[in-house]
């Protein structure tokens, strides 16, 4: 079988990375997390003072992108590839309410976009990869051969975020998870430099009452037709 490109995009806590993470594991494909990209330079302006509640030095972040060197490195007991910053692993640190609720801005620079796509048009050169973000279909793999557009109501995706962070031990309110929710989809959806769009030729897939499993059947049913159409 010809190894493919899969693109994996959506709105946020659509479950993309979990349903992205076993077709990879099943395929023997690589996983990159775009969206774990965005969160180490949020994470990195958050640890520089360059961002927080009152300020966002935007101009400072630019300058200092030559000192963030974001790598992935794969943990076998877990399965997947893990984000390091600078050579420290900051897995956990970056999926934080608090990381999330800075992310969209940072996401927002051209800068950052262009350093981090052409990162991620590396780790995706020798195809064989699945990738999940929000501009993966449209602007780092326009010719990916798969391309997916993930969705689900708000509500639903509130509820999931919350529970994730709840059993991480965040004393966080759902009424605030909802919010943040709706926030990121609003910029995600409305930044000027890539806002998340479905692609043309992406296949929408509603997974508000699917689970899990019925999610791998439905992507990897999709990829086997991709390689047949392409064999
Ligand atoms: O997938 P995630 O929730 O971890 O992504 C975090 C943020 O990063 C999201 O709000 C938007 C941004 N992002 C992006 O702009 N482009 C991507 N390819 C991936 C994420």
């Amino acid at each position: 079988m010809k190894k493919i490109t899969i693109a994996i995009d959506g709105f946020s806590s659509t479950g993309k990375s979990t349903v992205a993470k076993q077709i990879a594991k099943h395929l023997g494909y690589v996983y990159v997390d775009s969206g774990a990209m965005y969160r180490a330079v949020t994470y990195y302006a958050m640890q520089q003072g360059i961002i927080d509640s009152n300020h966002f030095n935007v101009d400072g972040l630019v300058a200092n992108l030559d000192d963030i060197k974001i790598s992935f490195k794969f943990n076998n007991s877990l399965g997947f590839a893990e984000v390091y910053l600078n050579g420290t692993n900051i897995e956990n640190d970056i999926r934080t309410l608090e990381v999330s609720n800075f992310v969209s801005k940072v996401a927002e620079i051209s800068k950052v976009r262009q350093l981090l796509v052409k990162q991620q048009q590396k780790l995706g050169k020798d195809k064989g990869v699945v990738m999940d973000g929000r501009d993966i279909g449209t602007v780092v793999f326009p010719n990916a051969e798969l391309k997916l557009f993930m969705t689900a109501s708000a509500e639903t995706r509130a509820e999931r975020r919350f529970s994730e962070l709840i059993e991480r031990g965040e004393a966080v309110s759902y009424e605030a998870v909802l919010k943040n929710v709706q926030e990121r989809d609003f910029i995600d959806s409305n930044r000027e430099d890539s806002p998340l769009v479905i692609a043309e030729d992406a296949i929408e897939i509603d997974n508000s009452n699917m689970s899990l499993q019925e999610q791998f059947d439905k992507i990897l049913q999709l990829v086997n037709i991709t390689q047949e159409s392409i064999e």
